[in-house]
């Protein structure tokens, strides 16, 4: 068997240490003659497993008693809905920040439920940059104000937060457990599992008490955030595998240093490509605004576009996977979460290095 450097978007490389975890533990889980995929969600084994999940995400991120987690379906994409829909109680408006693919996706969601204010918006640019928090229209009338803090397919991400008494939604897909943040600032939280969390089909939502319970009465009730906070996110059955699979990761990065070790190590391997690629005389260019450039998704193009088809397959051959940029930009992507070492990166890099050596 030989594995790959995976340097995929999503669903993205897993912890080796884990997979081998779930591995031995797949025909019998605690005991139990069966697999974690087996047993009912609701016998005491699963539960205590589901809440040390929870626990070990709480002292991961540092998530306050008044913030509920939620362990739901339905991806970041059903919180593009779900979030307009148990917020609306605090006004008939909202703002949202444009910064990218995803927030776009999150702007044309809402809409649905709520009236919109774009506060920023970088699409002309190609999503570039992030305009600073002055140059935002925040509306004193607002719900809540929504962020995407890093936009996978540009490669775009900001640590600040906007001056405002509202409450903050921020979509961390792409970000969450990567670097250090204060819950406490946000509203809301909410995470695709896919990327630095575990296995497709788990969505992490975590919700301050004061923001539930004001779900409309017409609306799907698997959206309310209330209904899943009581139920323990098992009022109906959860994706108990990626559950189970998330704990192990979430036990994985306590062992491995916690999130502040994280953090140390993604901007080691961030700074590292950049720097390999700014230094590349111009063979390979990332056209994201220094102070905007994403620790985790690392887009950069080719001079001569005519040489992407050679690279992405010599990359392939050479074991370094899923390279290819998004297909609404083009180019290519690294991806390069938690799980992607600093190994992954340098033997990118060298790849990178005798591409460019091959073909100048
Ligand atoms: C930042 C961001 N938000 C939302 C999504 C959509 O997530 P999902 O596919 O879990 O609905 C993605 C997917 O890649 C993403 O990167």
């Amino acid at each position: 068997m030989s594995r790959i450097y995976n340097f995929s978007a999503g669903p993205a490389a897993l912890p080796e240490t884990v997979l081998n975890q779930v591995q031995a533990e797949m025909l019998e889980w605690n005991g139990a003659g069966a697999s974690v995929m087996e047993v009912s969600h609701r016998g005491k084994p699963f539960m205590q497993a589901a809440a040390q999940a929870e626990q070990d995400l709480r002292d991961l991120m540092g998530i306050p008693d008044n913030y509920n987690v939620l362990f739901l379906q339905g991806g970041a994409t059903s919180q593009f809905s779900a979030i307009p829909l148990n917020l609306k109680f605090l006004g008939a408006k909202a703002d949202y920040a444009h910064t990218g693919h995803w927030s776009k996706k999150a702007i044309a969601d809402a809409k649905r439920f709520i009236d919109v204010n774009v506060v920023c918006d970088t699409s002309s640019e190609g999503y570039r940059h992030v305009p600073a928090a002055s140059d935002w229209t925040l509306n004193d009338d607002a719900a809540y104000v929504h962020i995407t803090p890093n936009e996978t397919i540009a490669g775009v991400e900001f640590d600040w937060l906007p001056e405002t008494d509202k409450p903050i939604c921020a979509d961390l897909s792409s970000t969450i457990l990567s670097r250090q943040i204060d819950v406490s600032k946000y509203g809301i939280i909410y995470a695709g599992a896919q990327k630095n969390i575990g296995p497709a089909g788990l969505t992490i939502v975590i919700v301050r008490d004061d923001l539930i319970g004001h779900f409309p009465g017409d609306a799907p009730r698997l959206m309310d955030y209330h209904v899943m906070a009581e139920s323990d996110s098992m009022n109906n059955t959860p994706p108990t595998f990626a559950w189970y699979l998330a704990g192990k990761v979430f036990a994985w990065l306590k062992e491995n240093g916690g999130v502040g070790a994280m953090a140390k190590t993604n901007q080691a391997k961030a700074e590292k490509l950049y720097s390999y690629i700014d230094e590349s005389d111009g063979y390979y260019t990332n056209p994201v605004a220094i102070d905007n450039r994403s620790w985790m998704n690392v887009p950069f193009i080719l001079a001569n576009s005519d040489l992407d088809a050679a690279f992405l397959e010599q990359s392939h051959n050479a074991g370094l996977h899923a390279l290819k940029g998004h297909r609404s930009v083009g180019g290519m992507r690294a991806s390069i979460y938690n799980a992607m070492g600093l190994d992954g990166v340098d033997a990118l890099i060298d790849f990178m290095d005798s591409f460019k050596a091959a073909n100048a």
